[in-house]
């Protein structure tokens, strides 16, 4: 019966040891603040001009949906390029999607790489970085914002810094691992505490066959040892038949007979013999039938 239970327990544990890693595009500080841009992946690339009229299209914690054109990447197609600046003869990659988010001074910073090959500087590819500004005052999404971009000139250009002023960059509230610990753990007492009411008044009324008062369930130690007793083996029966139903051999059902059941508490064995003499327990039967 144990290892029943451990497995269960097993099982419902796992998941949130799951949950403790950081999920894409989340992070946490040191004061354990939340962090998460997934809101700033959209359906539309965000977009801005760069000082030389060239368009740049931009999505986060996934690739942009602009269909990039010659960018000197091996497919463009391909490979997840996280921002890009449309050029007179092709497109330039800024870098390709990161999910991974730093926590700075001041801001959040994602780092992306492995873009274009920049053109007149040998074995560099483009790159960018993101400052995220937690900014409540900016109710939509922002925009990002170039400060900068080197080597100069806009088609030499290879590494941008930008920085993008947005509430998503501020913190926002989760259920952390110990949080969503107690939840889980409060929810289950309360089904714990639920279920053995309902066994336990079944089990006075219909077993002990108790009435009135005396059938509502009782909070002693004892009693929820013959409670939990009786549910372990029902749920072992259960288990056996459904087994033996899946098998669908006839000897299966074997398993489920009612002379398997063995007395779990003095209180049940003496409700049933005095209730019902021709009780469900061979030996008292047998003994009945031999007196007469
Ligand atoms: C992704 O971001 C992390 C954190 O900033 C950085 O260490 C890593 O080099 C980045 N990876 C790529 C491929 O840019």
């Amino acid at each position: 019966m144990l290892s029943y239970w451990l497995r269960l327990g097993l099982l419902l544990v796992l998941p949130t040891a799951i949950f403790a890693e950081e999920k894409p595009c989340t992070v946490h500080d040191s004061a354990n603040n939340y962090y998460d841009l997934n809101p700033l992946r959209t359906s539309k690339d965000h977009q801005f001009e760069t000082d030389g009229g060239h368009t740049v299209y931009l999505n986060l914690c996934g690739g942009i949906k602009t269909k990039p054109w010659n960018t000197g990447l091996d497919d463009d197609s391909h490979v997840d390029i996280a921002g890009l600046v449309r050029r007179d003869h092709g497109d330039f990659a800024i870098g390709l999607v990161n999910t991974t988010l730093e926590v700075k001074d001041g801001g959040l910073m994602l780092r992306q790489s492995q873009g274009s090959p920049c053109t007149g500087v040998e074995d560099e590819r483009g790159s960018s970085t993101i400052l995220f500004i937690c900014d409540m005052s900016v109710y939509s999404a922002g925009k990002p914002v170039l400060l900068d971009s080197w080597p100069s000139g806009e088609d030499r250009a290879c590494h941008y810094e930008l920085e993008w002023r947005t509430h998503y960059a501020c913190p926002v509230g989760e259920r952390g691992f110990f949080g969503g610990l107690i939840v889980f753990l409060t929810i289950s007492i309360i089904i714990f505490l639920m279920a053995f009411m309902v066994i336990s008044t079944i089990y006075n009324r219909f077993v002990l066959r108790q009435r009135g008062f005396d059938q509502l369930p009782k909070f002693t130690f004892g009693h929820a040892r013959e409670v939990w007793e009786v549910s372990s083996e029902f749920v072992h029966a259960l288990v056996d038949y459904v087994a033996a139903a899946w098998n669908t051999r006839p000897s299966g059902f074997r398993h489920v007979n009612s002379a398997s059941h063995h007395w779990t508490s003095r209180d049940e064995e003496e409700a049933l013999r005095s209730s019902d003499p021709l009780g469900p327990n061979p030996e008292y039967a047998h003994g009945t039938e031999e007196g007469d």
